[in-house]
């Protein structure tokens, strides 16, 4: 096994430079309660035109992450680590110089798209200004005529009336339309999206997805798509790269996370997932436990107290990152035996999940984000799950 310090997505596009690479990036929040340490050594490169899907569950330091990308995060946050956009270096720069970065070089779409819209002036009128930021020549008149053709664009219908309207007399979902809008009109390099659906119900997710995805191909922007739902990045993304309590414990392409994984908690956040291709019912099994607290928490894995598969030696210390495969790496002492082609790491999981529960039991077994139904009941099986 080879550990690695490297940035952990490497870039493996032939169109050269990275747009965006993180390396090393920590933050810690000073409280009443303690050192909140948020994020642990979070590594990966963007390149163009590639989709990025970072998942795991609440708490594990996704949005802190985007937001030490962008430099939103409040004067409480301490930031090591480097993030470079187009070679430059982002982090230490005044919010002046990151504004010239925001919105033009990455823009960012938040689950609530009332962060975005500013509630007193009409939808068009903000598109509009958006436009007319970044082309200083453009005429109140073309800037109209673009604003109505990106609504149309993002699904809103009757767009040159609708323009006029204020965003509190959209609905959620057209409201992240609006937004989508938006970011379209900066011609983002990079779109940066925090779970831009998990406010809104599963049919206008999907449409919403479907937007993004029409975003991304009008402006060519490689996107991070966040998410705790490995079954959104599974339609979306090149790469995933899934996080635990701050750090990423497995980074691959989509075939490597959905058919061979290797850590142990990706194949709890899948055995939580309904499948379509399953004959007979299925067991859907959620991941017992909650994450650890960030506030000093034991050494070892932090995952270990959940684990199924969990060792005496796994108390000892955090495992690295280790390549597993070409793209594929993992954080995880047992990934060599989940790794093996002739057997499933899903029935390894399973087995070992029956027959021994976690090593120190946790709070009462909460399901998984991905399973977690809006009425907050847990799924059992595929057909109660549907
Ligand atoms: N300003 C802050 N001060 C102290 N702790 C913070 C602050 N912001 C975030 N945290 C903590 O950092 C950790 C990571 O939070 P983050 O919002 O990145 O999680 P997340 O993965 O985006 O979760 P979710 O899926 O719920 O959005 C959490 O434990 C959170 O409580
Ligand atoms: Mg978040």
């Amino acid at each position: 096994m080879q550990t690695i310090s490297e940035p952990t997505v490497a870039p493996d596009r032939a169109d050269g430079e990275p747009l965006l690479q993180v390396t090393d990036l920590e933050v810690k929040f000073g409280t009443e309660d303690g050192v909140v340490h948020a994020v642990r050594g979070v590594s990966y490169s963007l390149s163009p035109g590639e989709t990025l899907g970072i998942v795991g569950e609440s708490g594990s330091g996704k949005s802190v992450t985007s937001l030490a990308v962008m430099g939103l995060l409040p004067a409480t946050a301490r930031i090591t680590g480097s993030v470079l956009f187009r070679g430059r270096e982002l982090l230490g720069r005044s919010d002046r110089e990151l504004s010239q970065v925001r919105g033009k070089g990455i823009a960012m779409i938040f689950q609530d798209p009332m962060t975005s819209l500013n509630p007193v002036y009409k939808i068009g009128f903000q598109i509009d200004e958006t436009l007319r930021q970044h082309d200083r020549s453009l005429s109140r008149k073309a800037a109209r005529a673009r604003t109505v053709d990106l609504l149309r664009l993002v699904g809103i219908p009757n767009a040159a009336e609708r323009a006029n309207s204020y965003p509190h007399e959209f609905s959620g979902g057209m409201r992240q339309r609006v937004v989508i809008a938006i970011a379209m009109a900066n011609e983002p390099d990079v779109i940066i999206a925090d779970e831009p659906t998990t406010a809104l119900d599963v049919t206008v997710q999907a449409q919403i997805l479907e937007v993004l995805k029409t975003a991304q191909q009008e402006t060519g922007a490689a996107t991070v798509l966040i998410t705790h739902d490995l079954g959104v990045v599974a339609g979306m993304a090149d790469r995933v790269l899934v996080m635990y309590a701050g750090r990423p414990v497995e980074v691959g392409t989509v075939d490597d996370i959905y058919y061979s994984p290797g850590m142990p908690y990706t194949l709890g956040l899948l055995g939580s997932l309904p499948r379509l291709d399953a004959r007979e019912r299925q067991r859907l099994t959620p991941i017992p436990g909650s994450p650890p607290s960030l506030i000093s928490p034991p050494p070892g894995c932090p995952f270990g107290p959940r684990c199924p598969m969990h060792l005496d030696l796994c108390d000892t210390a955090e495992p690295p990152l280790a390549i597993v495969g070409p793209g594929h790496q993992v954080a995880c002492v047992r990934s060599a035996e989940l790794a093996r082609p002739e057997v499933s790491a899903i029935d390894v999981y399973a087995e070992a999940a029956e027959a021994r529960p976690p090593a120190v039991a946790g709070p009462p077994a909460v399901a998984s984000p991905a399973l977690s139904q809006p009425n907050g009941s847990t799924p059992t099986t595929v057909e109660e799950a549907q």
